[in-house]
Parts: C-alpha cells; sequence; structure tokens
C-alpha cells in the first residue's frame, strides 16, 4: 500500500520554515557554474568550514576547559600568544594538512612558511587563526580571517614566499569567521560577499547574509582613539569631520567584528599608521588583503594610505599596513583628506606638536 505524504497549510506551519541553504550545497552550486573546476577551491572552503566548527566548540567551552589565559609564549610581532591563539592555528593547520589541497600556510603565529604534506596541493593560505584575541579572556567577540593564493610555483615542489606573495588582486578566496553571539562565515571568491550563520543544533552553516553590499553612507567610524595624538593631520581632521558630524564611535578591537558591523551597517574601519609605528598593526597578507577584497566585493572600498590596499605590493609575508576600509563614501571623503595633505605622494606621520 502506498502511503499518501500529503501536507496542508496548517501542517506546513507546523513543521516550520524551510531551513534553507547549506554552505556545502551552496559551495556546489557555485562550482557546477565552472564545469571545469575539479572541486579543489570546493573542497578548501569545506576545510576551513570544519576547523572554524573545531573553533567555534573550543571558544565555546574555552572558560570551562582551561584554554582561556596567556600561553607564555610571542609571536613573531613580539605579541603575547593566548592560548586561543594557539589552539586555533593548530585546528586550521591540521584541517589543511588532512585536506590535500593546500601545499603551504602562512600563519601570523608562526614565522616561516609551514608546508603540508600535500606539495601536490595547488594552493596556499594566509590565516590569521585568532583575531582580536586580546579581546578573548572578557568574552568578547574574536573571529578567524584567511586569503587563498593558487599558487605560482610548479605543483608537487614546495611552494615559496613568491606564492605568498602575488599581491591582493590574486585572491582566489577570502573571508572571515566571526565567533559572536551567533558564528558566522562570510566570504567571497570574486563573485560577492555571502554570509553564513552557523547552526550548532544542525552542526551547518546555513546561508542567512545573500549577496551582502555594504551601504555607500555610513555613520559609524570604528578606530583605536586613545591613539589620536600619534594619527597623522589627515586622519585627525577627519575624525574631528566624523565627531563634528554626530557620527558613532564604535570600537571593538578585534578587526573581524567591528569591520563586520560596518560593512552591514555602513561605516568605516580606521588602523592608521602611528608616529612609532608608521605602518600601523593590520598585517598585509592574512588581515588587509582579505578584508579589502570583501570590502571592495560587497561595494565598498579599502586603502591604504594612498592606494587601494589590494594594489599594494608586498614585501615581506608578516608587512604591515594603515587599513581605512568600509563604506564608499566614508573612505573616499578621507582619502580626499590624505592626499591633500600628502601631495607630494609622502607618507608624513604628525610627531610631537599635538
Ligand atoms: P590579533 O589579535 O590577530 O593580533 O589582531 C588584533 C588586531 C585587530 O584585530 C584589532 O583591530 C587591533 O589589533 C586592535 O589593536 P589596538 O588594541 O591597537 O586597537
Ligand atoms: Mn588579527
Ligand atoms: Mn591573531
Amino acid at each position: 500500500m502506498t502511503v499518501q505524504h500529503t501536507l496542508n497549510g496548517s501542517d506546513t506551519a507546523a513543521f516550520g520554515l524551510p531551513i534553507g541553504i547549506t554552505l556545502d550545497r551552496f559551495i556546489k552550486r557555485q562550482q557546477s557554474q565552472f564545469p571545469s573546476a575539479v572541486g579543489d577551491l570546493s573542497q578548501l572552503l569545506r576545510d576551513i568550514a570544519l576547523a572554524s566548527k573545531i573553533v567555534n566548540r573550543e571558544i565555546n567551552r574555552a572558560g570551562l576547559s582551561g584554554l582561556a589565559g596567556t600561553a607564555g609564549s610571542t609571536n613573531v610581532q613580539g605579541e603575547m600568544q593566548q592560548k586561543l591563539d594557539l589552539a586555533a592555528h593548530i585546528r586550521f593547520v591540521r584541517a589543511f594538512n588532512n585536506g590535500g589541497e593546500v601545499a603551504g600556510i602562512v600563519s601570523e603565529e608562526e614565522e616561516e612558511i609551514i608546508y603540508t604534506e600535500y606539495p601536490t596541493g595547488k594552493y596556499v593560505v594566509a590565516l590569521d587563526p585568532l583575531d582580536g584575541s586580546s579581546n578573548f579572556d572578557t568574552n568578547v567577540s574574536v573571529g578567524t580571517i584567511f586569503s587563498v593564493y593558487r599558487r605560482v610555483s610548479p605543483v608537487g615542489s614546495q611552494p615559496t614566499e613568491a606564492d605568498f606573495l602575488q599581491g591582493g588582486r590574486r585572491q582566489v578566496a577570502a573571508g572571515y569567521v566571526l565567533y559572536g553571539p551567533s558564528t558566522m562565515l562570510v566570504f567571497t571568491t570574486g563573485n560577492g560577499v555571502n554570509g553564513f550563520t552557523y547552526d550548532p543544533s544542525l552542526g551547518e552553516f546555513m546561508l542567512s547574509h545573500p549577496l551582502i553590499q555594504c551601504p555607500a553612507e555610513g555613520r559609524i567610524y570604528s578606530c583605536n582613539e586613545g591613539y589620536f595624538s600619534t594619527y597623522d593631520e589627515s586622519v585627525r581632521a577627519y575624525l574631528n569631520q566624523c565627531r563634528d558630524r554626530g557620527c558613532s564611535a564604535r570600537y571593538i578591537g578585534a578587526f573581524v567584528a567591528d569591520f563586520h558591523r560596518n560593512l552591514l551597517k555602513g561605516g568605516i574601519y580606521l588602523y592608521p599608521g602611528t608616529s612609532t609605528q608608521p605602518d600601523g598593526k593590520i598585517r598585509l597578507l592574512y588581515e588587509a588583503y582579505p578584508m579589502a577584497w570583501l570590502a571592495e566585493q560587497a561595494n565598498g572600498q579599502a586603502i591604504s594610505t594612498s592606494q587601494p590596499i589590494l594594489d599594494v605590493r608586498p614585501d615581506a609575508l608578516h608587512a604591515r599596513t594603515p587599513v581605512f576600509a568600509g563604506s564608499t563614501q566614508m573612505v573616499t571623503e578621507l582619502a580626499g583628506l590624505v592626499s591633500n595633505q600628502n601631495l607630494s605622494g609622502q607618507h608624513r606621520i604628525a610627531q610631537v606638536e599635538l
């Protein structure tokens, strides 16, 4: 006997709304638009999603499991490493090692290139395993940032610095995971920016923010105003304009969280050079490039002092750059002030007259 499954309107309501598109299905659909693609990049994105679920679990339990707190070591930048910095680094490296698509990794937490067990991998990844980790002990949002390149060195050999120093316009995938009140994966492969929210009960990232567009105008500015007196004249003038206009200051101190809010609501994130650190703090390969590409893909902008971040030539794996990213109109205004001040093209930092 055939069982008839017929649902009427009230039954459908009782079963709730459709749950939507999983990350996996989304990736498959994207891949099917490129018949020549063999699926390596898709698998790499799945590896990232898997590692981020594990990191998410560890973050959620860190206060109980002893993973909170400093590790007692410093990274290549001389910054104190948190235990979670190292845990996240290990999880992502292990995921790439098991995946087979990635031949080499540059991580904020290690000075040198990490070679995976797969020199046959076509891709290399630059990674900030845990961004904003100094927020971590107080249960404030943190993130992971990643940037993927197709390698230029021969597949089968060990990857080289040149694979990582191709420049931001050569990225083939980039994104971040935000571990906030909910966990989100936001990424681009060059066809717009899509955001997925993690449903812990299903263990799946679900498409929740398709084709994110950054509002062209914004009313939020995000920077560490404690360093105001060390910023150059044009940046100080811009911040004064923001204040005069009644913009809101919002600064979490985690690039991922500050960028994400401004991407959705409209605003500008600023990490300028300071008198002691002319290139600021944000790392080009695994913080600035991926966020700059996301900004541009969402109709926003991201500049260093005088040019789009994606056009900044990288000269070292852990190089830094000033960052001004977000709503097009805000970034353009700031760029105007910078170029007026700096017609000679020199990057000038105010020293002491403040
Ligand atoms: P990380 O934790 O990966 O070292 O990055 C921290 C960065 C960035 O997330 C944040 O915007 C910035 O540092 C905050 O720096 P300040 O404390 O100097 O404002
Ligand atoms: Mn970071
Ligand atoms: Mn970090």
